[in-house]
């Protein structure tokens, strides 16, 4: 009996090529289960294959699906073995509904100054602490966009922690991206590193910043949106793959539409908004103080904390 081709990938689908398999990618077709559930006249119109073809595709994907049914509690049994990150302040664990969760992309956006940053390197310290002290027991890749990593702040924190700061410093693997194809490539080509070094944290600091300086203009938004909606997409699917944690931080804006209230709103629109699981607005208090408001999470009411930056870290 001839073998059966298995179908893990796009490209594994009958007339999807390596270039229409990226296309549907960007546009955030990004698995078979996608591909299965698309109506085929769309999938056509949009990568451009003929209707024949995005048909034989589809039938294909859906064969290829199988569904597994899982009860409610065995999701629940899961969810509780999740790893979460401690962020150093119990008020802040609290909101979050115990950390930073592994599986998923948390996101803190605000102004400069914020926090966001010093969040990043606490979560960078605490996400190698044994899983009974907090910790995911692994180590971090920290993507730095906007050259702001500070080894000796790492080590400020790592000491008060009751760490090895020589020790906590070998196992953060920095990238300094100057560019978003230097961005894309470090996620793209993180697997590797990510299991070999059993990285358990992946920081973005910052997500939008190169997007937003490469790409200006009205005319340039659509393609900076499908590039961004892959890279997001990679992020997630290391996340869901290595049962790692994804902090990403983002800029804002003032949004002139919203007339009542704080007009302060993320950049990166849609794509944003939906990839991450998570959503945290950082904004200034009175000196060390940070509030911290929980604008979207899947399980935990909206809510705010009032958190510290202080020399030995994230306090509350
Ligand atoms: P942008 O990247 O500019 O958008 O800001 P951010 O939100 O990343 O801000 P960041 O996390 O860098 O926070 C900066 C603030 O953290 C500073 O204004 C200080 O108040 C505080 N901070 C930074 N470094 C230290 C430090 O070594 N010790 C203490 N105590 N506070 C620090
Ligand atoms: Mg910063």
């Amino acid at each position: 009996m001839p073998k059966e081709k298995t179908i893990k990938e796009l490209e594994d689908l009958p007339g999807i090529g390596p270039t229409t398999a990226e296309k549907l990618r960007s546009l955030g077709y990004d698995n078979i289960e996608k591909i299965a559930t698309a109506a085929p006249h769309e999938l056509a119109e949009i990568s451009g294959m003929k209707v024949d073809a995005a048909k034989q595709a589809v039938d294909a994907a859906k064969q290829a699906t199988t569904l597994e049914y899982k009860t409610g509690s065995e999701i629940s049994d899961k969810r509780k073995l999740l790893g979460k990150i401690t962020t150093g302040s119990k008020n802040l664990d609290e909101l979050l509904g115990g950390g930073v969760e592994a599986n998923a992309i948390t996101e803190a956006y605000g102004k400069f100054a914020s926090g966001k940053t010093q969040l990043g390197f606490q979560l960078t310290v605490n996400a190698q602490k044994p899983v009974e002290h907090g910790g995911l027991g692994g180590t971090v890749m920290f993507v730095d966009t906007e050259g702001t990593f500070r080894p000796d702040r790492i080590e400020q924190i790592a000491k008060a922690e009751g760490a090895d700061p020589k020790a906590v410093l070998d196992n953060v693997f920095v990238v300094r991206a100057t560019t978003t194809d230097q961005q894309i490539l470090s996620i793209e080509r993180a697997d590797k590193l990510v299991k070999d070094s059993n990285v358990k944290l992946i920081v973005v600091d910052s997500l939008m910043s190169l997007f937003r300086s490469e790409f200006l203009g009205r005319g340039a938004l659509g393609e900076r949106q499908q590039k961004l909606n892959s890279h997001i997409h990679k992020l997630q699917k290391l996340a869901d793959n290595h049962d790692l944690a994804v902090y990403i931080t983002n800029q804002v804006m003032d949004n002139p539409g919203i007339l009542f209230g704080d007009p302060t709103t993320p950049v990166g629109g849609n794509i944003v908004a939906h990839a991450a699981t998570t959503r945290l607005y950082m904004r200034k208090s009175k000196e060390e103080k940070r509030i911290v408001r929980l604008v979207d999470s899947p399980n935990m009411p909206e809510g705010e904390a009032v958190i510290k930056i202080t020399p030995d870290g994230i306090k509350d």
